[in-house]
Parts: C-alpha cells; sequence; structure tokens
C-alpha cells in the first residue's frame, strides 16, 4: 500500500506525539498545528484532530458468505435445501413483495443465519410461509396433508418444519402483544412466562410456550426486515380482489418496521437461545415517531434533491441517523456529499459507519437497490476517501497512468477490480 508524503509524516508524528490519541488505536491521531502542511480535508472540522487514514472493518464470515451466495457456510446443507426452493416453479413465478418468493425466502435465511440463530430458526427462515401465514395467503405445502408435512420435513428437518407449521397455523397477533406493537397500541410490548393459548386454523387452538412466540418472532422480524417497501406486492396487490388503488412498484420508499422489530425483539429477548447483535442486541427500541421522521427526512432527500441546499441536505441525513441509528444508508449518502466537498475524513468516517451498520443489520433499509450492493457502494466510497485522505494522485488503485498501455482513448485509467478489492482487504483491521 502506498502512502504520501503527508500520511507519513502524520503517521510518524502521530507515535512520537504525546497528544495522539489512544482510544482509536487503528486512527493514528495527529492535532493540526503541529503540522503545517497538513491538508484540512482530513481533519475534524470540530475538534481539528487528523488522520492519516480510517481502517475497514473486517467483514463478517456470514456477510461474505451472503454476498457470494456460499449457502453451506450458513447451514451445511443451505445449498441443497435452496437449490431444491430454487428448483420449485411456484418459488420463481410468485412476484412477492419486491423481488420473487424465491428471492424473499432466500434473504429470510440469509438474515437469521447472519444473526447466528439456531439451526431450526434459520431452516424455518427459508420457508417460513411455507403453509402460508396468517396475514399471507398463499402456500407451497398443505399443512393439512400428510405427505405435505413429510415432504417439508425432509427438506428443511423436523424442527424446522414444525416451526414453519406454527408460524403458518397461528393467529400470530397474540403472542408478545405482536399486534398491538405493529398496530401501535403498545409501545413496550411484553411476553407471557408462562404458556398461552392461542387460534389454530384447523385445530382451533394450541398451546405456545414463550420459547416458541420467540421463535416465530424472530422469524417475523426477518421476513418483514427483508420486505420494508411502502408498497408491497402481496399486501397491497395481490390479496386486494379489486387490485389495490396504487401503482406498483411505487417510488420505493422504506416502510415503517423499525420500531417493532426493535420492540419485539426486546420483548422476546430473556426467551431467545441466541441473542443477535442487532438493535444493540435487543436492548434499543425506537418510537414509531422517530422511525417516521427519519424515514421522511431521508426520503426528502432523495426526493427533492435538486431543490435542497447541501447543508439542508446534511441536516436532513444527521437527523435521520440520530432517529434511526440502525440503518447504513443515510450515512453512505453522507459520505457521498463530504467526499464531493473535499471533507475526505468525513467522508471515510460516514463510509465506514454505513459498513458497520449494514453488517450489524444483514440487510439494507432502502430497497431500491440490493444489500450487497449497498455494502459494495460503502465499501467503494470508504476505499476512495481512504486513497484521497493519503494524497494518492487517484482515489482508485489504477494499474499505471505513465504507462500508455493502461490509459484508454478517453484517458481513462484503468484500473484492475482484483486490485481493489486486495487493497480493502488490506485495510481490514480488527475490532473497528
Ligand atoms: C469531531 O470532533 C467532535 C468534537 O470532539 C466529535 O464530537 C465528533 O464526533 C468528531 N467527528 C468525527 C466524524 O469523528
Ligand atoms: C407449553 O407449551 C409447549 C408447546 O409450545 C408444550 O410443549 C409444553 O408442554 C407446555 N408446557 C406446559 C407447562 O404446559
Ligand atoms: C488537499 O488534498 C486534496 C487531494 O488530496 C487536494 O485536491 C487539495 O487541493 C488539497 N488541499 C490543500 C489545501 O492542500
Amino acid at each position: 500500500m502506498k502512502f504520501s508524503i503527508i500520511s507519513i509524516l502524520a503517521a510518524l508524528l502521530s507515535i512520537s506525539s504525546s497528544v495522539a490519541t489512544e482510544t482509536e488505536t487503528q486512527q493514528e491521531v495527529i492535532l493540526e498545528n503541529e503540522i503545517e502542511s497538513t491538508n484540512e480535508s482530513i481533519c475534524n472540522s470540530t475538534n481539528r484532530e487528523c488522520h492519516s487514514s480510517i481502517p475497514f472493518p473486517v467483514m463478517p464470515q456470514k456477510i461474505k458468505a451472503m454476498l457470494l451466495d456460499n449457502h453451506n457456510l450458513l447451514d451445511p446443507q443451505g445449498e441443497e435445501m435452496l437449490s431444491k426452493l430454487q428448483q420449485m416453479e411456484a418459488t420463481a413465478a410468485f412476484a412477492h413483495a419486491r423481488s420473487t418468493f424465491f428471492e424473499h425466502l432466500k434473504g429470510t435465511f440469509q438474515i437469521l443465519s447472519a444473526w447466528n440463530q439456531p439451526t431450526n430458526i434459520k431452516r424455518a427462515g427459508m420457508i417460513h410461509t411455507g403453509y402460508s401465514g396468517d396475514l399471507f395467503q398463499f402456500f407451497l405445502f398443505d399443512s393439512n396433508k400428510e405427505q405435505d408435512r413429510e415432504s417439508l420435513r425432509s427438506l428443511i428437518g423436523k424442527e424446522a418444519e414444525e416451526l414453519v407449521y406454527y408460524f403458518g397455523t397461528i393467529h400470530r397477533g397474540d403472542l408478545c402483544q405482536f399486534s398491538q406493537a405493529v398496530g401501535r397500541q403498545v409501545a413496550f410490548p411484553k411476553c407471557d412466562v408462562e404458556n398461552i393459548t392461542v387460534a389454530h386454523r384447523g385445530l382451533n387452538e394450541v398451546e405456545v410456550s414463550p420459547q416458541l412466540a420467540a421463535q416465530i418472532l424472530m422469524v417475523t422480524i426477518a421476513d418483514y426486515l427483508d420486505q420494508m417497501v411502502d408498497t408491497n406486492g402481496w399486501r397491497d396487490h395481490h390479496q386486494h380482489e379489486e387490485g389495490g388503488n396504487k401503482l406498483y412498484p411505487g417510488n420505493g420508499r422504506p416502510a415503517l418496521g423499525f420500531y417493532w422489530f426493535s420492540s419485539v425483539c426486546k420483548a422476546i429477548k430473556p426467551f431467545l437461545e441466541v441473542v443477535p447483535s442487532v438493535f444493540d442486541s435487543c436492548e434499543t427500541v425506537i418510537t414509531v415517531e422517530n422511525e417516521e421522521i427519519a424515514r421522511d427526512a431521508y426520503w426528502k432527500v432523495t426526493m427533492d434533491e435538486a431543490d435542497l441546499e447541501i447543508d439542508t441536505q446534511i441536516e436532513l441525513l444527521q437527523q435521520t441517523v440520530e432517529l434511526n441509528p440502525f440503518v447504513g444508508e443515510p450515512h453512505l449518502l453522507l459520505s457521498q456529499i463530504h467526499y464531493r466537498q473535499g471533507q475526505y475524513y468525513d467522508a471515510a468516517i460516514q463510509a465506514q459507519a454505513a459498513l458497520k451498520k449494514f453488517y450489524t443489520l444483514a440487510s439494507c433499509w432502502d430497497k431500491r437497490r440490493s444489500f450487497a450492493h449497498w455494502v459494495g457502494y460503502a465499501r467503494i466510497m470508504l476505499l476512495r476517501s481512504n486513497r484521497k485522505m493519503e494524497g494518492l494522485d487517484s482515489s482508485w488503485p489504477v494499474v499505471d497512468p505513465e504507462d500508455e498501455k493502461y490509459v484508454n482513448y478517453n484517458d481513462l485509467k484503468l484500473t484492475n477490480l482484483h486490485h481493489f478489492v486486495q487493497e480493502m482487504k488490506e485495510r481490514e483491521v480488527e475490532g473497528v
């Protein structure tokens, strides 16, 4: 990795300087007045601390497996199960909320896998509405036929099938005040600590333990997180005999859901075998009011960009970050603005924050682009900002701008994408 004179000087100074900050171990920090040649663009505009580089967080193995579709790294039988699902014509044919049914089932499985959930939960996520749902009228397997239940068992195993069975046949709304949480009547839902009796399609009613309720709701959170669009194919159209009243797919605005994802996560936490790290390990709850203000602020920047001053865009995006701290997208937009302004330190900090949030959530919020694409974009912004901070001529690792064989007719300096990936990996630091 090449460093500029400035960054080497900066790094050296930071080692010898008594004012170097110990807390950010990998971020060599210097005070601006100690080095005249320090370029403003790499300094925090508030406290004047200057930095030579901002490291990449290490990409979690499971996120990498998601991006590369290495399903067996998420579950020893991931490849086999997903390939069987994909070969069912119905999963490809059914246009679900925002993608094909198959893509949605895969996405739900991937989120639950990245959240380190036990085998039965992540596999149930893979085919959660296989027997339909209490809000969803479509099914792939007939819960009333033993033969169908047997074939789902042979696909995902006995325990996961049982969870899918409960998921698709009971009235979920009664579990842990789920309906009231979604319906905004209860801000902090609670689970019964004892078994409850809930309505069941077919058996009339069944007993559900708090552990089972927690498992069903964990799958439910991942299920909705994977959809998250305001205009939802099955919910707003397919299930309306008259065709619904808005054009699909609309503009792609994110739906509201983090308020109940976070509050339900907190409610079920005591009954989960594995608490995911998302939502500060199911500790932080955001209100629906805050989520809505955050969403609207983000959407205003998105829709009205041309009419808004840059400072207003920054303010709105900062408000989004403050009120919904779980999403990476507003950081990534901020990173782009700072980059354009030559504030490479701020750009890098925002890209790093975006990346960390994407890795934790294992999904994106703004579904106009795929999760893999958002992660890719954040990594590009972090790399380019870092290279600019280091004073390199090109924000991309170009092969050789002096060699005309690597400069094309439009004066574009050719870039080897394998080098680009290699350099991002070299910049990863544990514990960031
Ligand atoms: C810049 O410095 C201020 C004041 O110390 C601090 O609150 C802020 O978090 C810093 N910004 C970044 C991006 O590190
Ligand atoms: C609670 O319900 C579960 C099924 O969810 C059942 O297996 C268990 O025996 C019940 N426990 C009690 C104490 O009734
Ligand atoms: C700071 O660095 C950037 C690129 O690294 C350069 O474009 C800019 O002119 C520099 N500013 C100063 C004041 O040296």
